[in-house]
């Protein structure tokens, strides 16, 4: 189990998704002001709002999100992967995903305060669907879903802790270039998230193609998107640990209610100093 993590600036990592080489390529990159970064804690929303993105900045044409993957659109900045594209060569403004905290950004970020749109879900959500994706052969078996909720819990599990992710981003010096969503303000409302993200992203969008795009990021039409079933994708995972049941509250499918209770013990303790007001408090 040891030899599949290893721990980066305090931080569980697994090996094979974030090696030595595409570490470097992260803490060496230039990031430039006009770059977008969607940076989540993993299950958060992270190709939900990829999808969005895309959609908002081309004006709601399907053709790009249609075409070409996720992953190539808005390629993770620490993953193996990303070394084989040519990231730095593509049209501003680019847009690049992030599962790294905020004290992990490489030094140019910190310099040129790209735009960041962070996506938040509640924990309990995320632990559930973290737990599902663990069929992953690139991540360590989760064990029993109350094994895997004391590894979560304490943070060991790859990309560390979710309170350690969260605080970060949340107490981030610069917030003005930040975005904060949650998963469950998309699923209530999806267009009104859309017009969040354009109004952000400074992008002007007609009623009706707001309404287009949020049509196109409904769960089922994305579940269906095509792309998603490539065979890159299903080399790893076929696509439905991606798109899974994309509800909230399905965390009571899973924890036992001692566990819930457990959790949202931890949960206060770790959240106490924290001033936001999450929408599932
Ligand atoms: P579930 O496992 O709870 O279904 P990420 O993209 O960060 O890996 O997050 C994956 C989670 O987002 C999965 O949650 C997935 O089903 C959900 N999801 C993806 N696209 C969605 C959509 N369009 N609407 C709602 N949920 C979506």
């Amino acid at each position: 189990e040891a030899e599949l993590y290893i721990k980066y600036k305090g931080v569980y990592l697994s090996k094979s998704m974030n090696p030595p080489q595409s570490l470097k390529y992260f803490e060496d990159f230039t990031l430039g002001p006009d770059d977008i970064i969607i940076a989540t804690y993993p299950k958060s929303g992270t190709h939900w709002m990829q999808h969005i993105v895309g959609l908002v900045l081309n004006g709601g044409d399907p053709t790009s999100v249609d075409t070409v993957h996720n992953w190539k659109r808005a390629p993770w900045l620490e993953q193996t992967s990303m070394i084989a594209f040519n990231l730095e060569e593509r049209p501003s403004p680019r847009v690049f995903s992030t599962h790294f905290h905020h004290n992990m950004m490489p030094l140019s970020f910190f310099d040129v305060n790209p735009k960041v749109i962070y996506v938040m879900r509640n924990p309990k959500d995320v632990f559930t669907s973290y737990f599902h994706f663990h069929e992953a052969p690139f991540l360590v078996k989760p064990g029993s879903s109350s094994e895997f909720l004391h590894k979560f819990l304490n943070g060991k599990v790859s990309y560390g802790s979710w309170f350690d992710h969260v605080k970060s981003w949340l107490n981030a010096e610069n917030k003005q270039h930040i975005m904060y969503i949650s998963y469950e303000e998309l699923s209530a409302d999806l267009k009104a998230s859309v017009a969040k993200v354009a109004e952000f992203l400074e992008k002007r969008l007609d009623d009706e193609v707001m309404e287009k795009i949020a049509e196109k990021c409904l769960f089922e039409n994305m579940k269906e998107n095509k792309i998603f079933h490539s065979e890159v994708v299903s080399k790893y995972l076929d696509h439905t640990k991606f798109f899974r049941k994309g509800v909230v509250g399905d965390w009571k499918n899973l924890l036992a209610a001692e566990e819930a209770e457990h959790f949202d013990a931890v949960y206060t303790d770790k959240m106490k100093d924290v001033e936001y007001t999450f929408v599932w408090d």
